[in-house]
This record gives C-alpha cells, sequence and structure tokens, in this order.
C-alpha cells in the first residue's frame, strides 16, 4: 500500500567470523583479476576501442585496477543511434517485464556482493564497511524502484457516464546518467536502473576512477535481461563525451550528480533547442554542499564528537553529504574543540583494504593537489588546531581541523571535497542558524542539541534537504531518508523516494467517449 514502509537488504554483519572470511576471500579473488581490460558496451557488444586508460588504486597508485576502454564521438554517437533504435520496443514493454530486470540485477548484486565491496575497496578507496553499505544502497535502489514501479503502473481511471479517462505514465526517451566517482557502485545503480525501469533507454557515463565498477554494474545489468541498445556503458574523457551527449538532440534526459560547476554547466547545455530537436530536455542534477552540524551547549558531547567526527572524515570527507562546518555555540566551544581534536587524533589514516584504517586515501592527484591548496588558503583565513601527516605511498591527505573560521572564509564557503573541517563559534541559537543556511548549498545538516526549542527552532529554519538531529549527517538509506538538497546543491527530486521515479516519466491522459 502507500504507506508500507519498503524493507532494507541489511548490511554484512562483520562481528561474523564466516562474513569476514568471505570478505577476505573475495578480496583475494578480486586481486587477482586486476589489470583486465574492459570496452564500452554499445549495442549488445563489447566495442574495442583505440584508446584505453588504466584506472588505479587511490591507496597504492602503481596498482591498475583496470584499463578501460575509451568511447569518444564516434562511439558516442553509435550509442545514441542504438538507444534511438531500441526505444520503440522498450518503451512498449510492460512495466512488469522492466521491474522484473531490477529485481534480478539486484539479486545479481546480493550474490556478488562481497566481491563488488572489494571492487569498491580497491577502485576508490573506500574502507570496507562502507563499502558493504554501498552495495545494500544499489540493491535498496532496484527493489525499491521496482515496487515504486509497480505502484505508479497502475495509474489511475476517472469514468463517467459515456466518457472514460485513463492517466498513465511512459518513458521519456534517451536518458544519459553522469554518474560521480564517490559511490561508484550505489549512485550509478540508482540513476540507472531509475532511467530504465520507467522505460527509458539508458546510456551510463561513468566517472574517470571509478569504470571498472561501474563495468562490473554493466555485467550485472546485462545478465539482469536489458536487451542490446536499452543499457549502454560509455566511459570516456567527460569533459569530451558529456558536453557532446548533453547537447545532443536526440536526448530527452540528463540524470547528473557530481560538481556544482559541472552540473549548471549541463543545465546550461541542456536548454537549447537544437537543429532537428523537437521535445525541451529535462535536467535531474544532485550536486554539492557545505554541510554544517550545530552543537549547543545541551548536546550530549559523546554523542556529538563522534557524529561530527564520522560525518567530516567518513571516505575522507569526500561525500555530498559530508560536514565541513561545526557551529559551535560559544559556551561549549572550547570544550568541544579539546574533544574533537583528541577524537580525530585517533582516526587511523592508512590504505582502504586495511581493517584498522578508519580514513583512507582521496581520490586522485589532482584532488589531493587541491585540498592541500585549500588547506594552505585556510592557514590564512583560521586557526589550525590539527593537521594530521598521511602516508605517502598513496593519495593521502591527513584530516585537519581550522578552528575560528569566519563564516565568510573560502574554506567555510567552497566545497572541499575532503577531509578539512572549519569551526566556527557563534553568540547565540539564532546566530547558528543564519551561519548555517548562509551558503550557496542546502544538501545536508545537522544538530546536536538537548534543548526542545532548539530542536524545533532547527526544524523549521535550518534550509537543508536533509536535516538530522542528533546523529551523524551522511548514509540515507532508501525510502527511510529520501536524498536529495536544494538551492545550489540541486535540481530535482530526492533519490530513494515517492516522487523520485516521475521525473524520469510523461503522465498522459486519454479520454475515450463512449
Ligand atoms: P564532477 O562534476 O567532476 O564529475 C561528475 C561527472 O560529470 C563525471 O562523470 C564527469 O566525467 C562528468 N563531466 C565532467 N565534465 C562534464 C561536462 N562538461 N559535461 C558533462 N559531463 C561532464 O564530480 P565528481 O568529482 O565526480 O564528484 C564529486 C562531486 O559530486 C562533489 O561536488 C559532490 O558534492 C557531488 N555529489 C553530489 C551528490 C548528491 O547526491 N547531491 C552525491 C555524490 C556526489
Ligand atoms: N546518500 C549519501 C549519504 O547520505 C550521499 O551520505
Amino acid at each position: 500500500s502507500e504507506d508500507a514502509p519498503y524493507n532494507n537488504v541489511a548490511n554484512t554483519d562483520y562481528s561474523q567470523v564466516t562474513a569476514r572470511e568471505q570478505t577476505k576471500q573475495a578480496l583475494q579473488q578480486v586481486r587477482q583479476e586486476l589489470g583486465k581490460p574492459y570496452w564500452p558496451w554499445i549495442a549488445g557488444q563489447a566495442m574495442i576501442t583505440d584508446q584505453i586508460q588504466a584506472s588505479v588504486n587511490p591507496s597504492q597508485p602503481t596498482q591498475v585496477i583496470g584499463q578501460v576502454g575509451q568511447a569518444l564521438i564516434p562511439q558516442t554517437e553509435r550509442a545514441i543511434k542504438a538507444a534511438a533504435t531500441a526505444m520503440a520496443s522498450w518503451q512498449n514493454t510492460s512495466a512488469q517485464e522492466r521491474v522484473m530486470h531490477l529485481r534480478r540485477a539486484a539479486d545479481l548484486m546480493e550474490q556478488r556482493r562481497h566481491e563488488l565491496a572489494a571492487w569498491i575497496v580497491l577502485e576508490v578507496g573506500k574502507v570496507l564497511p562502507e563499502a558493504d553499505a554501498e552495495v545494500s544502497e544499489a540493491i535498496d535502489f532496484c527493489r525499491y524502484y521496482a515496487d515504486e514501479m509497480e505502484r505508479l503502473s497502475a495509474g489511475y481511471q476517472r469514468d463517467l457516464p459515456g466518457e472514460t479517462n485513463r492517466y498513465a505514465y511512459r518513458g521519456r526517451g534517451i536518458v544519459v546518467v553522469i554518474a560521480p566517482w564517490n559511490f561508484p557502485l550505489a549512485i550509478a545503480t540508482g540513476m540507472t536502473v531509475a532511467a530504465l525501469v520507467t522505460g527509458n533507454c539508458t546510456i551510463l557515463k561513468p566517472a574517470a576512477p571509478a569504470t571498472v565498477v561501474a563495468a562490473k554494474l554493466t555485467e550485472i545489468l546485462v545478465e539482469a535481461g536489458f536487451p542490446a541498445g536499452v543499457y549502454q556503458y560509455l566511459p570516456g574523457p567527460g569533459a569530451e563525451i558529456g558536453p557532446y551527449l548533453t547537447r545532443h538532440p536526440q536526448i530527452h534526459l540528463i540524470a547528473f550528480t557530481g560538481s556544482q560547476a559541472v552540473g549548471s554547466q549541463i543545465y546550461e547545455d541542456a536548454a537549447v533547442l537544437r537543429p532537428g530537436q523537437t521535445h525541451l530536455k529535462r535536467v535531474i542534477a544532485e550536486m554539492g554542499g557545505k554541510n554544517a552540524i550545530i552543537i549547543d551547549q545541551s548536546a550530549d558531547l559523546d554523542q556529538a564528537i563522534t557524529g561530527v567526527i564520522r560525518s567530516a572524515f567518513g571516505y575522507s570527507g569526500q561525500k555530498c553529504s559530508a560536514c565541513s562546518r561545526v557551529i559551535v555555540l560559544d559556551r561549549i566551544y572550547d570544550t568541544f574543540l579539546k574533544r574533537l581534536v583528541e577524537a580525530a587524533k585517533s582516526l587511523n589514516i592508512g590504505a582502504a583494504d586495511q581493517a584498522s584504517t578508519t580514513v583512507g586515501p582521496v581520490i586522485t592527484a589532482e584532488v589531493q593537489a587541491k585540498i592541500r591548496d585549500y588547506i594552505a588558503l585556510g592557514k590564512t583565513e583560521a586557526k589550525v588546531v590539527l593537521e594530521r601527516t598521511a602516508p605517502e605511498f598513496g593519495y593521502f591527505v591527513g584530516p585537519v581541523i581550522f578552528s575560528e573560521v569566519p563564516p565568510q572564509a573560502q574554506i567555510a564557503q567552497q566545497e572541499i571535497f575532503g577531509p578539512v573541517l572549519s569551526v566556527i563559534r557563534v553568540q547565540t541559537f539564532e546566530d547558528a542558524i543564519s551561519v548555517a543556511n548562509n551558503s550557496p548549498y542546502a544538501l545536508t545538516g545537522g544538530l546536536y542539541s538537548r534543548t526542545p526549542s532548539h530542536i524545533e527552532f532547527t526544524k523549521t529554519n535550518f534550509e537543508v534537504g536533509n536535516l538530522y538531529i542528533n546523529r551523524s549527517i551522511t548514509g540515507a538509506i532508501v525510502d527511510r531518508q529520501p536524498f536529495g538538497g536544494f538551492k545550489c546543491s540541486g535540481v530535482g527530486s530526492k533519490a530513494g523516494g515517492r516522487d523520485y521515479l516521475m521525473q524520469f516519466m510523461e503522465p498522459r491522459v486519454v479520454t475515450e467517449n463512449i
């Protein structure tokens, strides 16, 4: 029924010896498969390309995860043609058939759970429990959107004497999915299966550092039965084939998750009606954040410290949901800061495949350099209270905490996307909310407080898409916490929520006089 909650799949319980054994075996198996070639999947076949690009392990960049064939403009054009050809029959498949493919994909992911998690650990440097949770999220997206499609496919009917009215949805056309590297399985899966189940032919363009995980997703979707031209995998240079896809007159919808700069460019590119184009494109763009957690004097500090540490430094701060600002009331500021710094000193920085690691690498050398530039800038804007050293063997950045950060400082306004946290002092609770809202972004936010009036004020006035009270601000779960922001954090409705699929469809009404 409308209100029946979705039953989320459980994460692996690593306290069980068998689970730890299976994980170890999966990592060993994946290590033996490193360095293999992967090719774009176009019109139902692997397409060998002239150019290849190595995807490397950020914990140890000499280790090649896979050699990935690069689609350029000619391959992109072929993919669009194949999608256009497949569209007629795909649009006419029953929702039930499409739903069945999604459920099959979910089952395959579940069977390959440990292996998929191992690829995530090695390709993007995410620690195992977080990689495992990402596999759960991908499975949930498949099953939840399958359920949702069943619900929506019923449409509705309004009949009067002599007249029937049938309201129903259908796919929009060809969808391009442009995915980020930071949730290489979950986010790519979510956008792709949403597009497929609603009756669209879908081209997935993964982010360069995450192309092997996307190739594993491709194996699964092909095995799940999506026909030639209906699902296609198009790894290639984003700055070249990305704009080609988003400007192409035969594309109907672009589902993008990534940075605000690229998302805004896509929005602009997609708005232009090109020669031969007979429709306007829709853009779903999930973008960045500059997420804040507020700590007031009534906060349970044990809880607050754990929540802030997890939100700021989990996956080295490389989540759009990550906390990058903590706004602390003056009365508790010094106590909180001291304890926060102590806690951050005990984080274990190291390779993502080591069980003891809590903070792994950042994704690439370029990203590492950009974060280091922000750290240097931060030293001119605020006071460094912690700067951890990091190993040299991979793309590591030690966690950094700045205190007395002015709310307008660049490090407090721009998305750094690394393990860098700004602590801001405020005098009143109203100031805390206004500093928190003083950002172009509105994605996640949090509050630690035991004061009911503060909690109520925050619920109404803190402008974010996902607000968390007395818990960490990352790790949204499908159906329980549909995820997404507004302002410059995005356009589109929430992933893993009720309104999401409708964006991928055209509603039609057929009225018949009888
Ligand atoms: P990015 O914007 O650099 O790249 C995202 C994708 O866009 C990649 O596939 C890339 O190849 C492609 N691309 C690059 N230039 C393009 C162009 N001109 N036209 C079309 N496509 C182009 O982002 P990223 O570094 O992969 O991911 C990190 C960013 O993603 C952060 O800003 C983060 O906040 C955001 N993010 C948001 C969410 C969310 O749900 N709101 C979730 C995860 C990540
Ligand atoms: N959905 C992811 C989270 O909530 C980005 O952390």
